[in-house]
């Protein structure tokens, strides 16, 4: 372990792409060999239900590929239908009033920096409603416009949005909550591991694609876990991208205002503004480390003494860097996981998130470089998988 931790120590120096490479090189290859060998053979009868679960994660055009060739001509009908009567929707106040028993309480399901959540029942698909406490203005009305047309499993749709005495948004309702409740509430069970690799890698990728596949391409700005929802297939899908625009355009005066969640900015943005994908992919990071502890991004005092509260980042920063890493890192792991992990793959993602939270923005990789890295730790732990105990079945099987 020590072997790694040092490999990454000098990495550090390497170009922000090559970290996310050396990960996939320098860890990763020599576990796997022999993994990968047994791995193949036995999923091999399993491969065309595994294929289509991956596609699950791809976007909805390769999905038609695959329905072209697996199921019935009316499934295709069904889907292609689908996706052609999909169309931007304006709703009216009335609709979203009735909706929601006039935006009674009982319907309230979140509260959040921009205004309320209330859950809703809307043209017979379930809605998550957004009362925003701001007006939208002609410019982000057309960003609206734009936003509805950007469809990928990973982020959460937005079906539509009304004007009328206030702003709202209209989005899918995603059923299980937000990543922080599974981390640290007591309404659900705890996340294993595999399921922690499997929905960083599809907010990686959710977020990927407005980095690099939409015109325009967005900034998110406000990565959290609470912007992470969980579905119900333990599916993740990053919420509220685009969302700052709408604070951007309000003028100059606005657009000096730093729009984000303490413990999740980069130090470039806190201190100068300055906006580049850098910034998700630093709050990407401090979700991993999310991931990996259980932990808030900011851990604040137990004593409950005003000074003394510290980011995710910079513990973990401190047992990198201590006398005996494994030690250090050893105590931050999430209690939760108990005994069930692959110590490599929790190294791995932590070098992952340590490369994500270079202060210098240059040095951190593209969420590209990270799905790539996220894959790799992917199949790694799927042997990890409690509820499909892969590697126990291996062993016994042949
Ligand atoms: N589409 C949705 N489906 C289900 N629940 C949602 C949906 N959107 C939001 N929520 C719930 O409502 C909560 C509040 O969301 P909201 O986006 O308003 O605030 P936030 O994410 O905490 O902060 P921010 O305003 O910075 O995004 C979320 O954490 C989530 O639990
Ligand atoms: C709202 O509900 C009322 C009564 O339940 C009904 O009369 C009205 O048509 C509904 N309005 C809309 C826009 O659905
Ligand atoms: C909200 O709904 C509950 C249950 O349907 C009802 O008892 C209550 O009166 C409603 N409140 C308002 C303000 O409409
Ligand atoms: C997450 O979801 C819970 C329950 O819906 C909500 O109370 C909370 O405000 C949300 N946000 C965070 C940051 O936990
Ligand atoms: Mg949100």
């Amino acid at each position: 372990m020590l072997i790694h931790i040092q490999l990454f120590g000098t990495g550090k120096k390497v170009s922000a792409g090559a970290i996310a490479g050396s990960v996939v090189a320098g860890v990763v290859a020599p576990v796997l060999g022999v993994l990968l060998f047994l791995f193949y053979r036995r999923r091999k009868a399993k491969q065309n239900a595994l294929r289509l679960g991956n596609l699950a994660t791809e976007t909805s055009t390769i999905l038609m590929q695959k329905v072209t060739s697996s199921a019935t001509q009316a499934d295709v009908a069904s889907l292609a239908a689908g996706i052609t009567v999909d169309k931007s929707v304006e709703f009216t106040y009335q609709e979203l009033f009735n909706a929601t028993e006039g935006f009674n309480i009982t319907h309230k399901i979140g509260q959040g920096g921009f205004g309320a959540v209330y859950y809703a029942e809307l043209v017979g698909e379930k809605a998550a409603i957004k009362k925003m406490d701001m007006q939208a203005t002609q410019e982000f009305l057309a960003e609206l416009k734009v936003l509805t047309h950007v469809h990928h499993l990973n982020l959460v749709r937005l079906i539509g949005y009304c004007t009328e005495s206030s702003l709202f948004l209209v989005y899918e309702f995603v059923e299980n909550g937000n990543l922080s409740q599974h981390l640290r509430g007591t309404d659900y069970e705890p996340l294993s591991w595999a399921e922690r690799v499997r929905i960083a890698l599809d907010s990686a990728r959710g977020l990927e694609y407005i980095h690099e596949h939409t015109v325009p391409v967005y900034i998110h700005r406000d990565i959290k876990s609470a912007n992470i929802l969980i579905d119900k297939n333990t599916r993740a899908k990053v919420a509220d991208f685009g969302l700052t625009k709408l604070t951007e355009v309000g003028g100059a005066s606005l657009q000096t205002r730093v729009v984000g969640t303490f413990g999740y900015m980069p130090p470039e943005y806190v201190r100068y503004g300055d906006i580049s994908r850098k910034v998700d992919v630093y709050a990407f990071g401090v979700v991993l480390y999310e991931l990996i502890s259980g932990k808030d991004a900011i851990v604040r005092p137990t004593d409950g003494s005003a000074s003394g509260s510290r980011g995710l980042v910079y513990l973990f920063e401190e047992a990198l860097t201590a006398l005996d890493p494994k030690e250090g890192l050893q105590k931050l792991i999430d209690p939760k996981l108990g005994d069930d992990y692959p110590v490599d793959a929790i190294l791995m993602m932590t070098h992952l998130a340590n490369a994500c939270t270079e202060e210098d923005p240059k040095l951190r990789p593209t969420m590209r470089s990270v799905v790539v890295a996220l894959m790799t730790l992917s199949s790694m732990s799927e042997f990890w998988d409690m509820k499909n105990p892969g590697l126990v079945n291996l062993m016994s099987g042949r």
